[in-house]
């Protein structure tokens, strides 16, 4: 099942090359991935990462990128998951970066969604960045994509038509509605159950929206920069083929546990569509204090009483 395999083949089921993503693409045959599922390093200095001069960074993200655009199956989607690059404080949206690298070689963006989560950096000279974007690309105009299998509770599903021709019938699709094209899902910070000694790591629902809607069963996603495994099983967990490149031994050696235990039926993974944790309706002591008046003070009830009265 899992190794670090020297060469691609397509009687594996999932394959972990420890090394650079350029040698694992160069070994990889041409339109063989359904689904290319990444998210690079944001050239911010990360402990994963060396920060270059942004040109440099672009020049070697766009080698990456036609690697991939090459292995990538003609009915196949790509999806670019980034943020902000920062410097001295001034922002530069990598999707605005990398968009020509993909428009240049002929794909078609079919959306930019919008990933939105509750926690991360409290900016001081801006507002705290609470978004990331992941840009889906097709390779071609006959792509594959199964709306169905990731449609969302509908708000009204009772709802009727109340005239025309369809008067009197529903007019909720019963199998649900389409998620849209901003996603709010928990990003995996400290209390997430999917937290691993990674800093940076997908959480599972979000890649399996894209495994769902955009590959069949057995078809092969790829992660070339696959960190701690998150994508690879967001795929086997769906019974897709998984191939994933990571520099890290470190990380490799926590992918491949993750593996192990998605094959056992013992990953622990947070739920898709499960509504986000709300700690004022969980009813957690921490969501309110006294006011500063209250603790200040601390005034004898008499005292109160009266002054109310006035
Ligand atoms: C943003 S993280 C991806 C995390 C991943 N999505 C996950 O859920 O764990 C980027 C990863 O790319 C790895 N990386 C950086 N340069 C690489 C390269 N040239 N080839 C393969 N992996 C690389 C880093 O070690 C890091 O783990």
């Amino acid at each position: 099942m899992t190794r670090a395999a020297p060469r691609f083949s397509e009687d594996e089921q999932v394959i972990l090359f420890e090394g650079d993503c350029l040698d694992l693409l160069s070994r990889l045959p041409d339109e063989t991935m359904q689904l290319v599922v990444t998210s690079p390093p944001y050239n911010l200095g990360k402990s994963y990462e060396r920060k270059s001069a942004l040109d440099s960074y672009l020049e070697w993200q766009d080698k990456v990128i036609e690697a991939c655009i090459r292995v990538l199956h003609p009915g196949g989607s790509i999806c670019w998951q980034v943020g902000n690059f920062v410097q001295a404080g001034a922002i530069v949206p990598l999707d605005i970066a990398l968009y020509p690298s993909f428009a240049r070689r002929g794909l078609k963006l079919r959306n930019r969604i919008v990933w939105h989560f509750e926690h991360g950096l409290h900016c001081s000279r801006r507002l705290s960045g609470r978004h990331e974007t992941i840009l889906w690309f097709t390779k071609t105009e006959s792509y594959f994509f199964d709306l169905d299998a990731i449609r969302v509770p509908q708000k009204y599903l009772g709802k009727k038509y109340f005239k025309g021709p369809k008067a009197g019938q529903y007019s909720c699709n019963p199998l649900g509605k389409n998620p849209g094209d901003v996603w709010a899902i928990p990003n995996v910070k400290n209390n997430h159950v999917e937290k691993t000694l990674h800093p940076c790591q997908f959480p599972v629902e979000l890649v399996e929206r894209l495994v769902l809607s955009m590959t069949r069963r057995g078809d092969w996603v790829l992660d070339p920069f696959a960190g701690v495994g998150s994508a690879l099983v967001a795929a086997l967990k769906n019974e897709r083929r998984a191939v994933g490149a990571e520099l890290s031994p470190e990380y490799c050696l926590i992918a491949k546990e993750r593996i192990s235990q998605c094959a056992s039926g013992f990953l622990k993974s947070r739920p898709m569509n499960q509504p986000i944790y709300d700690p004022g309706k969980a009813g957690r002591a921490l969501t309110t204090r006294p006011t500063p008046h209250m603790r200040q003070l601390s005034l004898p009830e008499a005292f109160i009483e009266q002054g109310a009265q006035k």
